[in-house]
């Protein structure tokens, strides 16, 4: 049996035989504010709410800054920042070097431990612009994908320029082919609840869903993708907090992990969407085997 990685992204693992194969890269496409590094961030936290540790590689940003954005969306990466949640800064000019002898050496002195971590590399983008040379761009993202693989999943966000509905801009097309698995993300600004949609373009190893799957965001849980029809009971005339306290209480008494009754308490503090949160915390209990 392959090891499979739990992703973490609510209603994404029963699309994917249950998780990413571990050892692989995966790059999550879209344009920007599609949610790309939601996704990416959602996925590191999962594992170290499991135990494993975290490794996020970014380019421009600091670590401070996406601590920062990972505070508004509900994580709290301050709390395992160098315990267990590490960062790497790539900067500007001497990626070819970073990549080529910095990084192997840190990755092998990790290796080394046998700590399971998850990799994300947020945004990717910047090593393809990098050089024009199509060569040198293949080389430095298949020299990324390989050496950081060896730590365990790897999660790089790519962004593209193509509008909804359009082809897959020819600019990704290069990480998508040296990636073990694409997720494509797109938003159509139309209103409504499931305005944004996920589609798997390929999972090697994997049968995977093939539909397009509506997804929302919830701050304190994350990115919830609906991977199958709902029915849930309209719970008339409640309001959105009692429902919260309901799903609490019952995950309490299904002896949910902490963690998880954790979330949903950040969840209720952070639902000020226009709809109810029933479908989303249906599918959080179905991610946990609460039933
Ligand atoms: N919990 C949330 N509730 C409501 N909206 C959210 C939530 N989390 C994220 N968003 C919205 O989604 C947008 C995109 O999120 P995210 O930063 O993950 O996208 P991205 O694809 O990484 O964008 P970029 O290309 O700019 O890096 C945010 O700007 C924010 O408006
Ligand atoms: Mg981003």
């Amino acid at each position: 049996m392959v090891e499979r990685v739990k992703t973490g992204i609510y209603g994404l693992d029963s699309l994917i035989e249950g998780g990413i194969i571990d050892k692989s890269a995966i790059v999550i496409v879209g344009s920007s504010g599609t949610g790309k590094t939601t996704f990416a961030m959602q996925f590191l936290m999962h594992g170290i709410d499991i135990g494993e540790q975290g490794l996020y590689v970014t380019m421009e940003e600091s670590p401070e800054q996406i601590m920062r954005e990972a505070k508004m969306m509900g994580w709290d990466m301050e709390k395992h920042y160098e315990k267990d949640l590490f960062f790497i800064h790539l900067k500007g000019k001497n990626f070819k070097k970073m990549i080529e002898e910095q990084l192997p050496q840190l990755v092998k002195v990790r290796s080394d431990y046998d700590i399971k971590t998850r990799v994300v590399i947020d945004p990717m983008t910047p090593v393809i612009w990098a050089t024009e040379d199509k060569l040198m761009q293949r080389e430095l993202i298949g020299k990324l994908f390989y050496t950081l693989k060896e730590l365990g999943v790897v999660v790089a966000t790519v962004e593209e320029h193509a509008r909804p509905g359009e082809t897959i801009g020819e600019d990704v097309l290069l990480p998508i082919y040296l990636a073990d698995g694409v997720i494509h993300l797109e938003y159509y600004p139309i209103g409504g609840a499931f305005n944004r949609t996920m589609k798997i373009i390929k999972m090697r190893g994997t049968a995977h869903g093939e539909d397009v799957y509506p997804y929302i965001f919830a701050r304190g849980a994350g990115v919830i993708v609906r991977s199958s029809p709902m029915e849930v009971s309209e719970k008339e005339g409640k309001s959105y907090d009692e429902i919260f306290d309901e799903a609490i209480r019952t995950a309490k008494h299904l002896k949910a992990p902490e963690y998880v009754v954790e979330k949903l308490e950040k969840m209720k503090a952070g639902w000020t969407y226009p709809y109810s949160p029933e479908e989303a915390i249906q599918i959080i209990f179905d991610t946990y085997n609460l039933k």
